[in-house]
């Protein structure tokens, strides 16, 4: 069986750091799938679970940039996965080129950069309009990048936090995703590809079972325990 890769975004969940590491505390620690907890930075010192990843980080790694965290802080802690250009985080004007910044950062500290597309498609659009968002962002992300070095994660902004990732019959099935991922894959030469946006123990083995879609990227489902070890427990 291939292993995939599940990712489980906390975004800005839970409020103190007695929740987060009792949430942590209820999750598979041996799955049979690579499973990823992303806290909130504040927490990650401080969260145990065998592999942890960080929601976002700084380009440098110290100096006078007050608020940030940087990948050599991340690397101090052992953590192996980045999100980068989270749509929740372009929406705060985060733009390519210090995503670009950011990958080729975390690179140089051996953490891996799991690189957020999707933000600005949307239920409308026809599939050359998405190809071509997510052409601009991939150049632009991967610009001077060695993208054997990168996961993708492909998000359909309006699929995340909808609840229901088949929101529409055309855009957001697994049949769909796998079209998308296999395009980033031989365009962008890229070797993972995960989905995002909405998944849950009742729709993610559907995603799981494209040859192409190598994970997911779960969000809501991610704080809960039951769900989230029934995700990375998933048999294919
Ligand atoms: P969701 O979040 O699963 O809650 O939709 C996914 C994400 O934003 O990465």
């Amino acid at each position: 069986m291939k292993k995939k890769l599940i990712i489980g975004n906390w975004k800005l969940n839970p409020a103190t750091l007695g929740e987060a590491k009792r949430l942590a505390a209820k999750i598979d620690p041996k799955p049979r799938h690579t499973a990823v907890l992303c806290p909130p930075a504040l927490f990650l010192s401080q969260v145990e679970y065998p592999r942890l990843g960080a929601q976002d980080c700084f380009w440098m790694s110290k100096g006078p940039y007050t608020g940030q965290v940087s990948p050599l802080q991340l690397k101090d802690l052992k953590i192996k996965y980045c999100l980068v250009g989270h749509s929740e985080k372009r929406l705060t004007g985060e733009d390519d080129g210090q995503v670009n910044e950011k990958i080729k950062a975390l690179i140089a500290y051996g953490i891996t950069p799991v690189l957020c597309v999707g933000y600005g498609t949307t239920v409308e659009q026809d599939d050359f309009a998405v190809i071509d968002i997510l052409r601009h962002q991939l150049g632009m992300g991967l610009a001077e990048v060695e993208p054997a070095k990168v996961v993708v994660a492909y998000e359909p902004v309006w699929a995340i936090s909808s609840g229901n990732p088949y929101a529409t019959k055309k855009v957001a099935t697994p049949e769909h995703a796998e079209t998308i991922a296999i395009f980033i894959k031989t365009k962008f030469n890229v070797d993972k590809v995960i989905y995002g946006g909405s998944t849950n123990a009742q729709n993610t083995k559907g995603f799981l079972e494209q040859n192409n879609i190598d994970g997911v990227l779960p969000g809501g489902a991610s704080l809960l325990p039951d769900e989230f070890n029934e995700m990375i427990n998933i048999k294919l």
